[in-house]
């Protein structure tokens, strides 16, 4: 859908009109004397009284108005502004052959947020963008649920230097992107397409590099290479580069995403019940596609190098066994208890190589890495770990900015005990307990020194129900969060 900023007064098929519970009149009058005061008398006769989420058409002398409740407007935040946008966008009033345009009055919100980093109509806009997408290649979607709305006709009210508008035009496609490809299932998103997927990207700025399973053996990658083991889709090394800061040479943010297009758990093969959600387990990959793509729209001024470690996690007679010693990329040698634990194993090898190579002033990795993770935040957080409290900051920053939430986890010295091998440097399970914390402290291991942050989205890549903004399936999550952390980074 095209965003256009109009000044005057607009043509389109429907009028939203967004208001708030504690709402006096004035604000409307014009479109009331347009309408022989029929807005002013809905809200009199309380026939709309402007709490959260409520929704009313009116069919007026001038066309059709959708009136939108934002609730009381002391308790108006970004979030509640997202949710009522996703609520209007999705409704039938927006749906159907005969709405194309949309107009959306934003008086409203001018008086609302003030000191929020975007304006109010941002973030009512971002979350009815973010609401109208569908993942249907695979179904042909109902006709009554169709929606030929094409543009958006905003009347002011974005901020005038147009940095919102970019944002939206670079950051939505690219959280639709990623949640695409974490939808698609696995048998059409091998780590083949996913690396086609990658060079889609290329381009000025963006270079990407595919390391086949001989070129990451030479890397001495045998942790990586472990975990493809079993399958008989070749692995792909995803390496992209983007080049945006001044200087080539400036040191780039890494953003590593675990990249398994299918966990079955190999030989540690998982239960069958919900395995299909395994499809899933490249959604960090698929968030680091999404920020590459928006920093390129974007043409963020700073350097950026993604990784996608991709493999298949499969059992068969070639796969690694319980019990198997690997070496990793940086020499330390890895005992595999419970192939089911390849997250932490592709990881490892991107890290180190993110490491070598690169020389990364920070690491970000995102990674569907535990099962642990929902036990200890359900699906309303990411959970966060790290060795650097000042980069951590930042992205809770991010995380209250975005609503794509971050919770912070201890990476105890003392969990090094957990992972103690009798017979290689590390094992690659930590035992029964504190399971998000020992994945985690696995990989620090690899990380030494670099700024790191881990980001274990297990819990909140996918979502089995609704959200007020977000359909069942892929969530992209990681995609606002980390362009919001970039963009801000030096504040
Ligand atoms: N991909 C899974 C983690 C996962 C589970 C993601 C559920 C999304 C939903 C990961 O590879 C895994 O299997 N982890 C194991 C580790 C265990 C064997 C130490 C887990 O969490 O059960
Ligand atoms: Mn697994
Ligand atoms: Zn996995």
């Amino acid at each position: 859908m095209e965003i256009k900023i109009a000044e005057n007064d607009v043509k389109a098929d429907v009028l939203i009109l967004p208001l708030t519970e504690d709402y006096e009149g004035a604000l409307y009058s014009k479109l009331d004397k347009e309408t022989d005061g029929l807005i002013k008398r809905v809200i009199e006769t309380k026939e709309f009284t402007g709490k959260h989420s409520e929704l009313t058409r009116l069919y007026t002398k001038t066309g059709k108005v959708v009136l939108v409740g934002l609730g009381k407007a002391a308790e108006v935040t970004p979030e509640r502004l997202r949710r009522a946008g996703g609520k209007v966008f999705l409704s039938p009033y927006l749906k159907g052959a005969n709405v194309a345009t949309a107009a959306l009055s934003t008086g409203i919100f001018d008086e609302l947020l003030k000191d929020s980093r975007h304006t109010a109509a941002f973030y009512f806009i971002e979350g009815g963008l973010l609401s109208r997408y569908e993942f249907k290649q695979y179904k042909k979607p109902e006709k009554e649920q169709q929606s030929n709305l094409k543009t958006l006709i905003v009347s002011g009210g974005l901020g005038s230097s147009g940095t919102s508008l970019k944002w939206l035009n670079a950051v939505i496609p690219a959280v639709s992107f990623a949640r695409d490809l974490v939808n698609t299932p696995s048998s059409d998103m091998t780590p083949t397409i996913l690396a086609e997927q990658a060079k889609t990207l290329a381009g000025k700025r963006v270079k990407v590099k595919i390391l086949e399973a001989d070129a990451a053996k030479k890397e001495g990658m045998g942790s990586y290479l472990s975990v493809a083991k079993g399958s008989v889709e070749p692995p792909k090394f995803i390496v992209i580069e983007y080049k945006g800061a001044a200087s080539a040479k400036a040191a780039p943010v890494a953003i590593i995403g675990k990249s398994i297009t299918f966990d079955s758990g190999g030989i540690s093969i998982k239960p069958a019940d919900g395995m299909e959600k395994m499809k899933y387990d490249m959604a960090g990959g698929a968030a680091a596609l999404g920020i590459i793509k928006a920093a390129a729209l974007l043409q963020l001024p700073m350097n950026l190098i993604a990784i996608l470690p991709a493999t298949e996690n499969m059992p068969s007679g070639s796969a690694t066994r319980p019990g198997d010693v690997v070496t990793a990329i940086t020499g330390k040698t890895i005992e595999i208890l419970n192939t089911d634990a390849e997250g932490r194993l592709v990881l490892a090898d991107a890290i180190g190589y993110a490491i070598k190579h690169y020389k990364p002033s920070a690491i970000i990795d995102m990674a569907t890495l535990t099962g642990a993770c929902s036990i200890a935040l359900g699906n309303e957080a990411a959970a966060m770990m790290g060795n650097n409290d000042a980069l951590m900051d930042k992205l809770k920053k991010a995380s209250a900015e975005t609503y794509e939430r971050v919770w912070q986890m201890p990476l105890y010295e003392e969990y090094k005990d957990y992972l103690k091998s009798d017979v290689a440097d590390i094992k690659n399970i930590g035992g029964r307990t504190g399971g998000l914390v020992t994945a985690a402290y696995f990989l620090s291991e690899f990380v030494t020194d670099t700024p790191w942050v881990h980001l274990d989205i297990a819990s909140t890549a996918f979502t089995d129900k609704d959200k007020p903004y977000i359909c069942k399936g892929a969530t992209g999550i990681g995609v606002r969060l980390v362009m919001d952390y970039l963009i801000n980074s030096n504040d």
